[in-house]
């Protein structure tokens, strides 16, 4: 899709259709009130006027987030419409629309970085196995601005665009199926992104450098898949001296059937989706190099099957993790910790960065605590977990802060080994997954560290929003607009 800033009223631009908003019910400056009041348009209303080929969606603010969610009822509506071209009118918010004042061109570039996002966003379909599918035709949109700087409100929109194109990226990473979808075929993905971009480099491992490095617990998580395991390590550099160096670890689970402790088949179905965290850092990378980011980001991923077989990981098993600590094995469908605490241990070492994230489908538990539109936002440092929260969410994701005590800590203790990787019952399993990473994190990367349980919005059953059905490319636009906002 396009985007063009138009520096005229939206009556004097042509387009195949028109996206108007009005503020809850008022309809004082509107041409088609009369019709409007005769259809009962109310708050919360969408009102599509098909034969003047405008569409009217109430909306309660212009907070970048119902915009998006607006442009979404919107789309909705006009789905199956062979639209090429859309335009939208000025935002007429007094608060959006004075132009002037640095915080009101602000507020404006927030709206059109929304704008493209809902666009992009909405439009997205996964079609590769339907023998019938209607694709969004939207092609171009215009977006009338007047009485603001053209420059950066087009910056805005490109701004905007990158990151709902990187997010649909994931998507479709997220929910290419699990036969296809192999380790394999994600190091060929990150290959591809580092050949688009001179300033993306891609590094991959396989089993020998895993054995090598003592990876024993990221090994075992395979034992029973006929693809090897891949550690990814996507390195973006900016053109000039970076200022800090971040880094992202995914977990990367192609396929997560629970191993030998088997999961039942109502939660198995789905676990495609258990590479969502491993496939957000290759969608920031993406957005990175496209933004030119004056940042060194770095991105980890352990990708593995997690399968049943006569050579699989078994509950009782003692792994020896890359950093040394003995790991009991006390169910083979905690999974995701065992790649991810030698993931880190390596990230630790062969990156050091200024900020270690790691995002993860970790834990049901995070789901049943949060639901489904949340994610968990976990570590030692509170205030770096609450300035996380804050600016991620201005991408219109919800995060929540969960904090350690030290009373669960002690759950983790195994009578065989330095630790274990469950506590069966599984209370304040979000957190104990959290603990057991922890205990992989370094002194001097405590205060660093945050991990991401996204397994709540990383892939929905019913589409909400501008999210259709599947996954959602959750975590990457929180962390873009996290390191955005820095
Ligand atoms: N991949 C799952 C977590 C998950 C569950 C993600 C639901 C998305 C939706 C993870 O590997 C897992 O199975 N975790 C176990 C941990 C338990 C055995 C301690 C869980 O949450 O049940
Ligand atoms: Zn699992
Ligand atoms: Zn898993």
């Amino acid at each position: 899709m396009k985007f063009k800033i138009v520096d005229r009223d939206a009556t004097n631009v042509r387009a195949d259709y028109e996206i108007r908003f009005i503020i809850n019910d008022d309809l004082t400056n509107c041409t088609d009130r009369e019709l409007l009041k005769f259809s009962g348009f109310e708050k919360g209303s969408v009102c599509n006027l098909a034969s003047a080929r405008r569409i009217y969606v109430s909306i309660k603010d212009t907070s970048p987030e119902t915009l998006r969610i607006a442009i979404s009822k919107a789309l909705k509506v006009l789905s199956g419409y062979r639209i090429k071209s859309v335009k939208m009118p000025h935002i007429s918010s007094p608060a959006v629309s004075v132009g002037g004042t640095e915080a009101a061109m602000e507020e404006i570039e927030a709206a059109l970085s929304a704008i493209a996002e809902g666009f992009e966003l909405s439009a997205y379909s996964f079609d590769e196995y339907k023998t019938d599918s209607k694709p969004c035709t939207i092609e171009e949109v215009y977006v009338s601005v007047t009485g603001c700087d053209k420059v950066r409100a087009e910056a805005a929109l490109k701004r905007g665009r990158i990151i709902a194109e990187a997010t649909n990226y994931v998507r479709d990473i997220v929910n290419e199926i699990p036969q296809v979808y192999t380790p394999q075929r994600m190091v060929a993905d990150a290959q591809k992104l580092a050949e688009s971009y001179y300033t993306v480099k891609c590094q991959d491992y396989g089993k020998d450098y895993l054995k090598a490095q003592d990876m024993n617990a990221f090994l075992a998580v395979n034992q029973a898949s006929p693809h090897g395991p891949q550690l990814i390590h996507l390195t973006y550099k900016p053109k000039k001296d970076a200022e800090l160096k971040i880094c992202f670890v995914g977990k990367g689970l192609t396929y997560d059937s629970g191993g030998l402790s088997i999961k039942p088949s109502t939660s198995m179905y789905t676990m495609k989706a258990d590479k969502s965290g491993a496939a957000a850092t290759m969608g920031i990378i993406k957005a990175c190099a496209e933004m030119e980011l004056p940042y060194e980001v770095h991105a980890v991923l352990g990708v593995t099957e997690n399968m049943v077989g006569s050579g699989a990981y078994k509950p009782d098993d003692v792994l020896r993790t890359r950093g040394g600590v003995t790991v009991e094995v006390n169910n083979t469908d905690a999974e995701g910790r065992l790649v991810l605490c030698d993931c880190l241990s390596w990230a630790q070492d062969e990156v050091k960065p200024d900020y270690l994230i790691d995002l993860a489908t970790l834990t049901g538990a995070c789901v049943v605590g949060l639901g489904d539109y949340t994610s968990g936002v976990i570590g030692n440092n509170y205030d770096f977990q609450v300035a996380f929260k804050k600016a991620a969410e201005l991408s219109g994701e919800n995060y929540t802060v969960l904090e350690f005590n030290d009373h669960l800590r002690p759950l983790l203790d195994s009578k065989v080994a330095d630790v274990r990787n469950s506590v069966p019952g599984g209370m304040g399993g979000a957190l104990t997954a959290g603990l057991f990473l922890d205990k992989f994190i370094k002194e001097e990367y405590k205060d660093k560290w945050l991990h991401l349980d996204i397994a709540g919005p990383a892939y929905v059953g019913d589409a909400w929003g501008y999210n259709p059905a599947g996954g959602t490319g959750a975590g990457v636009r929180g962390c873009l607009y996290w390191m955005l906002n820095k």
